[in-house]
């Protein structure tokens, strides 16, 4: 096992009715911003909910962040908070609406240009407490101390890391999920899974606990995600998903462990230059990944084969190919397609991609080995 530190401060409240407790979470006197997306909270009752639950607080509001939060959009944020000298963000949405605020929260103390904590990963070193809403199972956002910012005059998506941004609480009501359509639902479950693989399919190094902890967040995954798919108001089915995409990234699981997270990196240039939704980016990429890497992977997918999808025929290598097409037939059953042709993507932005991965002085993988070069075959492999 590789040596690790683990601290994670987010009180986590989880259930039925459970909005209702936000009011006893912040203190009446501070004065509140609450920050959403494009409505959706208007439509499925939380705006509502939260709204009741506030009403002794002093609550000023910013709706409007977009699904990939839109740098520009959060700057207004930031010179609202300033304006109204607002001491603490409240968000209530999915995963953007969260690391927008998670990304306004950084901004408002960071003196000189803002964009350096996306670029340079500049070191943030304060910010307005924040706490969360969760309406969407996917990212872990509400669980973790990660960002992620789109900045679409120039085609990027970037991501930040602080100690400081994680949320000091969030609520996960798992009838806030029957609202959403079946596209997200199945973003959010492949979100998930994917964050499960980028910590789990990489090699050994005698984790058998984070292992098992990484499995048991994948079966429920392809056991529940087809239910919620089926019966959008099941509750249980949601709340297993919901908890399982929390699990997926609040950083336990991957604790001692190499980490790999290149689907992740390919899959955000993909949004950026096209578009795509971020769950859908993944589906694309994490198969052409692991056949790419189908050697340096083979203990751990044989792992996988063999413990989630009871792949036992053959040999080594054949038993990773077919954990490989379970995987992707996965994601296909849940409506989410796997190839850019799907899209009607090309390769024109392949080298593009590549090259602008490199510019950062990044190398991909559990090894640092996937450089330029690899990640336009990775990308030829996503093709078709
Ligand atoms: O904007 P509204 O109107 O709220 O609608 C949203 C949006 O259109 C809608 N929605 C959310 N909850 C709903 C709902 N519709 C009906 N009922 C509900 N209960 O869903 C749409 C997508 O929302 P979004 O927040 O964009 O989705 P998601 O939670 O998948 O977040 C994606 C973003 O998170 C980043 C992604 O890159 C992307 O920018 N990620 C953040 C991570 C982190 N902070 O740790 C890690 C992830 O790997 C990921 O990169
Ligand atoms: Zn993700």
């Amino acid at each position: 096992m590789l040596n690790f530190t683990y601290q994670n401060p987010v009180k986590l409240i989880f259930g039925k009715g459970t909005i209702a407790q936000v009011k006893d979470l912040i203190p009446k006197q501070t004065k509140i911003l609450m920050t959403y997306g494009g409505g959706s909270i208007k439509k499925n009752g939380v705006y509502e909910q939260v709204k009741a639950a506030l009403q002794g607080h002093n609550v000023v509001e910013f709706g409007g962040i977009e699904p990939n939060p839109e740098y520009e959009t959060l700057l207004k944020a930031v010179e609202l908070c300033k304006k109204e000298k607002v001491e603490f963000l409240l968000a209530v949405g999915g995963g953007s609406v969260i690391d927008g605020t998670k990304f306004i929260a950084a901004a408002v103390h960071f003196a000189g240009n803002k964009w350096d904590i996306l670029d340079k990963f500049a070191p943030i070193q304060r910010a307005i407490p924040l706490g969360c809403i969760l309406t969407l199972p996917a990212t872990g956002s509400e669980m973790n101390g990660g960002s992620v910012v789109s900045r679409r005059e120039l085609e990027e998506k970037r991501f930040f890391i602080s100690p400081l941004v994680f949320p000091q609480f969030s609520i996960l009501d798992p009838e806030t999920t029957f609202s959403l359509p079946n596209r997200q639902t199945s973003n959010g479950i492949v979100d998930a899974f994917v964050h499960v693989t980028e910590q789990y399919l990489t090699y050994d190094v005698n984790t058998p606990l984070q292992d098992r902890q990484a499995e048991a967040i994948l079966m429920t995954l392809i056991e529940e995600g087809p239910k919620v798919l089926a019966h959008p108001k099941d509750y249980g089915a949601r709340a297993n998903v919901m908890w399982c995409a929390t699990q997926a990234l609040n950083e336990l699981i991957g604790c001692g462990v190499a980490q790999d997270w290149a689907t992740h990196m390919i899959g955000h240039e993909l949004t950026a230059f096209y578009g795509l939704d971020h769950g859908q980016t993944l589906a694309i990429v994490l198969p052409a990944l692991l056949t790419h890497q189908i050697q340096p992977k083979l203990k751990k997918l044989v792992q996988y084969g063999r413990r989630i999808w009871n792949c036992n025929q053959g040999n080594e290598l054949e038993i990773a190919k077919a954990a490989i097409q379970k995987t992707e037939a996965f994601f296909q059953s849940i409506q989410v397609p796997t190839k850019l042709q799907d899209y009607k993507i090309g390769n024109e932005k392949f080298e593009a991609i590549a090259q602008r991965i490199v510019n950062r002085g990044m190398k991909l993988g559990e090894h640092q080995a996937i450089g330029q070069k690899e990640i336009v075959e990775i990308l030829q492999l996503c093709l078709k």
